[in-house]
């Protein structure tokens, strides 16, 4: 197998796309990548955070996890992305680490990426599915080759059938089959990131 890098970043304030992160990266690592692991940089004042215990506790316990940078977009050959809905759109935290990427934009070097993203609210339909599609956006716009799961496994099925990305539901722990088809998801991403970077060379 080619040598395969993917960055898995993300952004949770409660926890769920935390868990669906590191659920990622796990089996991306299972299938063979080189992961990392990262959480992008929080933006909400320390009085918001503090006022609400259980942000400010997942604040804490997820202190050393590496904040992401431009160096992993440029690193990785393939991305899994995992965000909370905010009104049926990205939560602004991971919004603004996107919009940090000119620079490598401008360069060619997003281009041919892989990627595939995830998305939980606090409702089973409370926007998950616009809040990916409006990531996937953003990746049309980087030329990365969007990785969706579509309705290729039964695991898709069993975690509700959303086929452009993975979606959980707001709750202590994320489901048992949430968890599968984040598996597949990055299984999936793994293989097809593997494919380009065998057959693609990236434009840089
Ligand atoms: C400003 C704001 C807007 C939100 N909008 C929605 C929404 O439109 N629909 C919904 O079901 N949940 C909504 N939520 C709930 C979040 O999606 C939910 O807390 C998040 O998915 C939990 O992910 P996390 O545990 O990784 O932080 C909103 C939360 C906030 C703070």
């Amino acid at each position: 197998m080619a040598h395969v890098k993917i960055a898995v970043i993300y952004y949770s304030a409660y926890g769920t796309n935390y868990q669906m992160a590191v659920e990622a990266e796990k089996a991306a690592r299972e299938a063979g990548a080189e992961v990392r692991l990262r959480r992008v940089n929080e933006l909400a004042p320390k009085e918001a955070i503090e006022s609400q215990a259980g942000w400010k506790n997942h604040v804490e316990a997820t202190k050393h996890i590496a904040v992401a940078t431009l160096d992993d977009l440029d690193w990785a050959d393939g991305f899994i992305f995992s965000v909370p809905t905010r009104f049926g759109n990205l939560a602004a935290q991971m919004k603004q680490f996107l919009d940090t990427a000119g620079p490598l934009w401008g360069q060619g070097k997003l281009a041919n990426k892989t990627v595939t993203a995830m998305s939980s609210a606090a409702n089973p339909h409370g926007g998950q599915e616009a809040t990916i599609l409006s990531l996937y956006t953003t990746m049309f716009h980087w030329g990365a080759i969007v990785v969706a799961p579509g309705y290729t496994d039964p695991s898709i099925y069993a975690a509700g059938g959303n086929p452009y990305g993975t979606s959980a539901t707001q709750g202590k722990e994320v489901s048992a089959e949430v968890l599968a088809a984040v598996r597949y998801q990055a299984q999936r991403l793994v293989a097809t990131t593997e494919k380009m970077v065998r057959e693609v060379p990236h434009i840089a």
